[in-house]
């Protein structure tokens, strides 16, 4: 298959986009890198990729530049955008709705183009933002979205947009994931905070008091599922969860990863983050029941496979 994967300079991205090749596919790499929220480790992973048997790299911001080509793939996979719940409020606002709703509006126009025959099918990448808070159950794919800050409203327009192209005709499935970790999280995320200011015996910056639950899940089960997603024949319009099914509080995560690390964990609290939910939880039987997938890694597992990164890495740098 020929594949196109946006955002692949990007922590999600780079993984999926390696996996496809590793599969046997022609992919092809595209990102903006200087759109990153993180644009040195974008660098990075864009350099890792272009070493890669299979992976063709293409730089074109899909705001701005002509996507015609993109179109012309078996499978587009739209994971580029702009992440992060609190850089989206203020002056992040405007880069948030650029790099989430006009790119993928813009991409999804161009993948409607060529004759219906010819049009890829498309995975777009949303996020367990768009539902709010969790309460005393999971998030099914129906429940009503509450969107609770810029980030999660540029998820729900982005959602949107694709229901519309494929309404227009458009192969489109959406995938929400879950508050992703693994190797090459990206510097702004939250255990790649703590792994860092544990190595460096500074205090772990906690936004809240750490009670807050996340369905964390590691990369690797992300990519498969996005894999799965592209290869499954899914009805048009499809909308899935990708998280594991179990969540965990930043506190137990914490401790986890301070055992790891050989650390007795030192926490500094700031004041809750505006627009961050009290807990993310996910409904994952329509991703069983269509994709037969569910996440196979639970916390003990993918922490320390994150930490092991972070000790390559740091062992790399000398
Ligand atoms: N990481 C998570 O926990 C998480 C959770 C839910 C949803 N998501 C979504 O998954 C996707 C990937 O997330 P990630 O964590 O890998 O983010 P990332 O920031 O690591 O990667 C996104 C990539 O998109 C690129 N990009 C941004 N704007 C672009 C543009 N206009 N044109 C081309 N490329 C552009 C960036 O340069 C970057 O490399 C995003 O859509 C994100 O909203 C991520």
């Amino acid at each position: 298959m020929r594949v196109v994967v946006t955002g692949a300079a990007g922590f999600i991205g780079g993984h999926v986009a390696e996996a496809f090749a590793a599969a046997g596919h022609e992919v092809l790499a595209v990102d903006a890198l200087h759109r990153s929220a993180a644009p040195e480790a974008a660098r990075v992973t864009w350099a890792a990729l272009a070493d890669r048997p299979g992976i063709t790299l293409v730089e074109t911001d899909l705001a701005a530049d002509d996507l015609t080509k993109l179109a012309d793939a078996d499978v587009v996979v739209h994971l580029a955008g702009r992440p992060g719940v609190r850089s989206s409020f203020g002056a992040g606002e405007a880069a948030t709705e650029r790099d989430n709703v006009t790119a993928t509006r813009r991409l999804l126009a161009a993948c409607l183009g060529p004759a219906p025959a010819r049009r890829p099918r498309v995975v777009v990448a949303s996020s367990s933002s768009v539902y709010g808070s969790a309460g005393d159950r999971p998030h099914h794919e129906d429940d009503p979205p509450r969107p609770a800050s810029p980030y999660a409203r540029s998820k729900v327009a982005a959602e949107r947009l694709a229901a519309r192209a494929v309404e227009e005709g458009l192969t489109a499935v959406t995938l929400r994931y879950f508050s992703v970790y693994g190797p090459r999280q990206r510097p702004d995320m939250a255990f790649h905070r703590f792994v860092e200011a544990a190595r460096h015996d500074r205090p772990l910056p906690v936004f809240g008091d750490g009670r807050q639950s996340r369905a964390f899940t590691h990369v690797a089960d992300v990519t498969a599922a996005t894999l799965a997603a592209a290869g499954a024949g899914l009805p048009p319009g499809t909308v899935l969860n990708v998280g594991h099914p179990e969540p965990v509080t930043v506190r137990d995560a914490i401790d986890l990863l301070a055992g790891l690390l050989g650390v007795r964990p030192r926490v500094r609290e700031y004041a809750p983050a505006a627009g961050d939910a009290a807990r993310t939880w996910a409904d994952t039987a329509r991703a069983e029941r269509l994709l037969g997938w569910s996440a196979r890694i639970g916390p003990a597992e993918g922490l320390a496979d994150q930490v092991r990164w972070h000790r390559e890495r740091m062992e790399r740098a000398g």
